[in-house]
């Protein structure tokens, strides 16, 4: 697995949690960030984006906005996604779905309430890729029905930090 080459942090993120780890990345990694975004919004109302993700079910793979760079140029993705109804939440499916990852690196990180991290879906999704060991960060606020609250994430940039020395990067 290699730890060199260039680097693009990617995430989705509904309440900005998975967005200040994955920024925090960024700045530690020196790397490219790109947040992928569905074009149809999800509520902004806690219980109802269950809701409504529960209705379209984990399969569901929602229209991206176009803001997809050039990929060819990258050779390490860290994947960052909130942990939904179990797996990753829709707009990483979509975006793992709709670009080949054949041959290039994938190191998986995960917010989650309870669930934990887990990546694969992932495998599935980008089966040529090498998967690296991932990291799941526990956001204290499971059912949270606010946003912006990463301190809820404990003290997530040490476990960042200790991650990325754990696989070399
Ligand atoms: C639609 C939806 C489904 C969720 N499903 C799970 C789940 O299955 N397991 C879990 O531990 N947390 C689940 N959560 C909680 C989120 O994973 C957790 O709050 C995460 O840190 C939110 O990240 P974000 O602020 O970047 O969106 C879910 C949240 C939402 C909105």
């Amino acid at each position: 697995m290699s730890a060199t080459g260039k680097k693009l942090v990617v995430y989705y993120s509904w309440g900005n949690n998975t967005k200040a780890a994955a920024e925090y990345l960024q700045q530690k990694l020196g790397a490219d960030i790109l947040q992928v975004q569905p074009k149809k919004p999800y509520p902004p109302d806690y219980n109802a984006c269950v809701r409504e993700v529960g209705r379209a079910g984990k399969e569901f793979e929602p229209e991206l906005i176009d803001n997809i760079p050039d990929l060819s140029e990258y050779d390490v993705f860290f994947i960052g996604s909130p942990c939904w109804w179990g797996t990753i939440a829709n707009p990483v499916r979509t975006f793992l779905h709709q670009n080949d990852f054949a041959g290039k690196t994938i190191v998986p990180f995960m917010t989650h309430g309870t669930s934990g991290l887990h990546v694969g879906d992932i495998k599935i999704l980008c089966p040529e890729a090498r998967v690296h060991d991932g990291l799941g960060i526990f956001n204290s606020y499971q059912v949270s029905t606010k946003k912006n609250t990463p301190d809820n994430m404990g003290d997530y940039r040490s476990d960042i930090d200790r991650w990325l020395v754990r696989i070399g990067f």
